[in-house]
């Protein structure tokens, strides 16, 4: 086993599931632009979590640093992130997904129904999904982890912004700060939510 990576030898089954996947979400993107004449989502990202960032997390959690740790306790080592222009188009994202093969969704977090107190809004699907390669625990196919976030433009750009202040944390006003990127995040939710429905008018008018 190579020892000087937390992912032991395992690193490129999650480039090849995570290049599998953005296949598959773009062959959905591609059909449903040639059927619909409509784009379900603005655009996404892929990435497998850095080495220094899956130590940082396992660090941070109290957990070894081991593949088992990196594969099995943390599920975010494949992630990607889909970014939609309107809220409804997150769920129909989501329901396309869920009906890949070979992929389980293992936990589903529903943060724009039910938004972090600090204003989060973002769709989580924890999935489990199989590949032609043996795993950590012997099976084979191997089952391996992903972490899918989705949101809209709105809710992205409040979370970059969230992100960068939480490294921040010599900021002046600390209390301020939250309690202003809260109600900015409410902001744009109801922005979302008009956005949502003025896009419904017009496609009634249709
Ligand atoms: P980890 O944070 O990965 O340990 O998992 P968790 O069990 O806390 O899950 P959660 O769904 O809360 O977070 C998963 C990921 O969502 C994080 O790694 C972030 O990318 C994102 N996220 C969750 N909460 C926030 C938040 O308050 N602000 C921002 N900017 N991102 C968040
Ligand atoms: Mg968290």
């Amino acid at each position: 086993m190579d020892e000087n990576t937390v992912y032991g030898d395992y690193l490129d089954v999650l480039g090849y599931i995570k290049d599998d996947l953005e296949k598959r979400i773009n062959a959905y993107s591609a059909e449903y632009a040639r059927t619909t004449g409509e784009k379900l989502f603005e655009h996404f990202t892929a990435r497998v979590k850095s080495e220094e960032s899956m130590r940082e997390k396992l660090e941070r959690k109290g957990l070894e640093l081991t593949p088992r740790s990196a594969l099995r306790e943390v599920r975010d080592s494949i992630g990607i992130r889909i970014i939609c222009s309107f809220v409804d188009d997150v769920y129909t994202n989501a329901e396309k997904i869920k009906a890949f093969d070979n992929i389980r969704v293992v936990e589903e977090k529903d943060y724009i129904r039910h938004a972090k107190p600090n204003g989060y809004r973002s769709y989580h699907l924890i999935c489990e999904v199989e590949a032609p390669f043996p795993d950590i625990d012997g099976r084979d196919p191997g089952r391996y982890f992903c972490e899918i976030q989705l949101r809209t433009i709105a809710m992205d750009s409040w979370a970059s912004l969230e992100h960068e202040m939480k490294y921040k944390k010599s900021v002046k006003d600390q209390e301020l700060v939250v309690a202003e990127l809260k109600r900015v995040a409410d902001e744009l939710a109801s922005c979302d939510l008009s956005m949502q429905t003025i896009k419904n008018i017009i496609r009634e008018r249709e």
